[in-house]
């Protein structure tokens, strides 16, 4: 009972990041909320997420829808988890037809899960990432590791997750049902990985978390309290023919080089300086 303030205040404050988010009802645990009447059973209730400035939580709320809908995606079963989705989790998701739909490993994301300074949104897992169950492994993934280690970070300092957590045949992009589906597993990998900054990586990423509202690159929006930015996908960049145009290529990398600095000055932070070839520090 010596943690009941700090247990309460931890709960208060996933509920308001749930509000922030557009979550209005999430189901918790009645015992989080009230004392045991003598002979009660435990069961799950569904709380409404007060507004904010209002009275303390209601007491005792019970019999509420047990799914909650947030914005218009429709599709957003939210409850106060206290972990990270896992692969047995997500293997065992049935809320859209990616599950059945030739996918060989889920993917839902990793690095930093502890507060990091970025979270790198990509769209769904591609062949590389269906095989080993990890994020942005593939060639894509290399450009990516390239941006990270130019921002001064490395792979592991960073979270990486995707709106999808399975790959879509063939590489599709995932429908606007997929991601409305999957997306309440990247809202909790928010919540609880608390990134300082969420850095989107093309559009699917940036409809996936903005889906009411168009999203323009390179301009700060905010998730939930986060701000977000939006650049090109890696997949994008490795699509120019260097040799036919190259004028294309530098600019589009230039961009997203412009907006990784972005990134970095929200947080108060340089680039480290290029190093030169043989030049030690
Ligand atoms: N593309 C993505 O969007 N995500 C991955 O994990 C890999 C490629």
């Amino acid at each position: 009972m010596e943690r009941l303030p700090e247990i309460l205040n931890a709960f208060e404050q996933a509920l308001e990041l749930e509000r922030e988010l557009g979550t209005r009802t999430v189901e918790c645990d009645r015992a989080l909320l009230l004392p045991p009447a003598p002979g009660e059973t435990r069961s799950c209730a569904s709380v409404p997420v007060r507004p904010r400035g209002s009275a303390a939580l209601p007491t005792g709320t019970t019999g509420v829808s047990p799914v909650e809908k947030t914005g218009t995606t429709g599709v957003s079963p939210v409850a106060p988890h206290a972990a990270l989705p896992t692969a047995a989790e997500l293997t065992a998701c049935t809320r859209c037809d990616l599950h059945g739909l030739g996918r060989t490993h889920v993917v839902p994301g990793q690095g930093n899960a502890n507060g990091p300074d970025f979270m790198f949104v990509g769209e769904a897992p591609g062949a590389d990432e269906d095989r080993q169950g990890l994020a942005f492994v593939g060639a894509a993934g290399q450009f990516l590791t390239k941006m990270i280690a130019a921002m001064g970070y490395t792979r592991d300092q960073v979270f990486i997750a995707n709106i999808c957590k399975c790959r879509p045949p063939n590489n599709r992009t995932p429908s606007p049902p997929e991601m409305a589906a999957c997306v309440p597993y990247l809202k909790r990998q928010i919540a609880l990985v608390k990134p300082k900054c969420l850095i989107l990586l093309g559009n699917t990423a940036m409809r996936g978390l903005f889906p009411d509202m168009f999203v323009r690159r390179g301009q700060w929006h905010m998730y939930g309290g986060i701000p977000a930015i939006g650049t090109f996908h890696p997949a994008y960049i490795l699509r120019f023919d260097s040799a036919h145009d190259a004028a294309g290529l530098r600019k589009a990398k230039l961009e997203v080089w412009d907006t990784l600095k972005l990134a970095l000055a929200r947080l108060g932070k340089t680039p480290p300086a290029i190093q030169k070839k043989g030049q030690t520090t």
